[in-house]
C-alpha cells in the first residue's frame, strides 16, 4: 500500500465524506463494449481470466470511461476451486460447470498457488497502471457460496442438494470447508502481498440458509478467515456481501470481523444504519433493474440512497452486479449523480 490518501480507504475505516466513493459490482464486463470485443480476442472466459494483460486491461475498462473510486480485479470466485483441481469450464449463455468434487486429503498447495499466479501478475499490472489515489480490491468467494457450486457442479438459484450433502454428509462437508477456508485466506493473503489495497468476500448464496447453518456455514469460515489475514495484515479492510441475510445481517456484522458491509437491495437502509452502521462501513444498495431502466427512476432512487445515508461512512454501490443489458450511459448518470451530491 501506498502513502496517498485513498478516499475509499479512508471511508472504509469509519470516515463518512461527501459524495460518498463508489464503485459497482460487475462494472467490468459484457454490459461494456470494449469487454465484448477483448472477451473475443482472449477466447474462453477462463483465458481471459487467467492473461494477465488482458484481465488487467479489462480491470482497468470502467474506470476510464467512468471514473470510480475503486477497480475490482478481473477474475471469477470460481478459480479457487478450479486451482484445487477440481475441473472448471464456462459454456456460453449457460454459466459455470464444474467436474466431480476433488479428493480433499491433502491439498497441493504448490500447485495451487502455481496455477493462481496469473491472477497475482494481473494485481501487480494494475497497481502499476492504477492512480494511487484509486483503490485496488481484491476478492474470494466464501466457502458456502464455493461449497454450493462444487458440490452441484453448476449453479441453480437453490442449491437444494449442496444443503442436502451438507446435512447428510456432515463429515466430508466439514472437510471440504475447511479446505476451502484455509485455501481462500491464502488466496486473499497472496493478493494482499501482491498489492490489493481491500477485499471482498462474496457470499452471494448466504440468503439460503436458516439461522443455525447461517452461523455455521457463513458467519464462521468467513470469521476464520478474516482472523487469518489480520494475522498476517492487522486491520487490513475487508468487505464481506453475505447476500440475502436479512436480519442475520447483525450477526454478521458484529461476529465476522468485516470492515465493511454489503447489502442486497432488499435491506432497508434506515434499519441497517440504526443496527449495525456504527460497526461497519455500509456499502450498497441500489437495484441494478433500476440501474437497467436510467431515467427518473434511477435519478429519484439513487438520491434517496444517497440521502439516507448522509453523516455516516458510506460506499455507493449496488445490491447485485450489473445485469449485462444495462446501457452504459445509465452507468455514466449514476456517477454524474453521485459526483454531483
Ligand atoms: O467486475 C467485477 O465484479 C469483477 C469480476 C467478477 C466476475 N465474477 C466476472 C465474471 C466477480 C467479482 C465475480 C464474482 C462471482 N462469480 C460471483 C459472486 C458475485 C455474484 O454475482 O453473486 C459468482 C456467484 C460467480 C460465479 C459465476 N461467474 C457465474 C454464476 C457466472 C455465470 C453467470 C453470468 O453472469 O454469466 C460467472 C461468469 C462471469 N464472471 C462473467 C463475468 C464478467 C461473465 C462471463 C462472460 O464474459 O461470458
Amino acid at each position: 500500500m501506498n502513502s496517498i490518501a485513498k478516499k475509499f480507504i479512508q471511508t472504509l475505516q469509519g470516515q463518512a465524506g461527501a459524495p460518498p466513493p463508489f464503485w459497482l459490482m460487475r462494472q467490468a464486463g459484457r454490459y461494456l463494449p470494449e469487454y465484448r470485443a477483448l472477451r473475443q480476442t482472449a477466447g474462453s472466459f477462463l483465458d481471459l481470466c487467467f492473461t494477465p494483460d488482458f484481465a488487467a486491461e479489462v480491470t482497468l475498462q470502467p474506470i476510464r470511461r467512468f471514473d470510480m473510486d475503486a477497480a475490482i480485479l478481473f477474475s471469477d470466485i470460481l478459480v479457487v476451486p478450479y486451482a484445487l483441481g477440481q475441473e472448471l469450464k464456462f459454456v456460453e449463455g449457460e454459466g459455470p460447470r464444474l467436474g466431480a468434487l476433488p479428493v480433499f486429503s491433502d491439498v497441493d498447495f504448490a500447485a495451487f498457488d502455481q496455477k493462481l499466479s496469473p491472477v497475482y501478475a494481473t494485481i501487480r499490472r494494475v497497481r502499476a497502471e492504477l492512480s494511487p489515489d484509486k483503490t485496488l480490491i481484491g476478492f474470494a468467494g466464501a466457502p458456502w457460496t464455493l461449497a454450493c457450486y462444487m458440490i452441484q457442479g453448476k449453479g441453480d438459484g437453490e442449491f437444494a442438494a449442496a444443503k442436502k450433502f451438507a446435512l447428510t454428509q456432515p463429515a466430508e462437508f466439514k472437510r471440504l470447508m475447511d479446505r476451502v477456508t484455509e485455501a481462500t485466506a491464502r488466496y486473499l493473503i497472496e493478493q494482499i502481498k501482491n498489492g490489493v489495497d481491500a477485499v471482498q468476500i462474496f457470499d452471494s448464496w448466504a440468503g439460503l440458509l436458516p439461522e443455525p447453518f447461517f452461523k455455521a456455514w457463513v458467519i464462521e469460515p468467513t470469521r476464520k478467515i478474516i482472523a487469518l489475514i489480520h494475522q498476517n495484515y492487522p486491520q487490513f479492510p475487508i468487505i464481506g456481501f453475505p447476500r440475502g441475510a436479512g436480519s442475520l445481517y447483525i450477526a454478521y456484522a458484529e461476529q465476522t470481523g468485516v470492515t465493511g458491509l454489503g447489502l442486497d437491495q432488499i435491506v432497508s437502509l434506515p434499519w441497517a444504519r440504526q443496527n449495525f452502521g456504527a460497526k461497519v462501513c455500509l456499502q450498497g444498495n441500489l437495484d441494478p433493474v433500476v440501474l437497467l431502466i436510467g431515467g427518473s427512476v434511477l435519478e429519484q432512487e439513487t438520491r434517496r440512497i444517497l440521502e439516507t445515508m448522509r453523516g455516516t461512512p458510506f460506499i455507493f454501490n449496488l445490491g447485485h452486479g450489473v445485469i449485462k443489458e444495462t446501457p452504459p450511459e445509465h452507468v455514466a448518470q449514476l456517477a454524474q449523480i453521485i459526483r454531483s451530491f
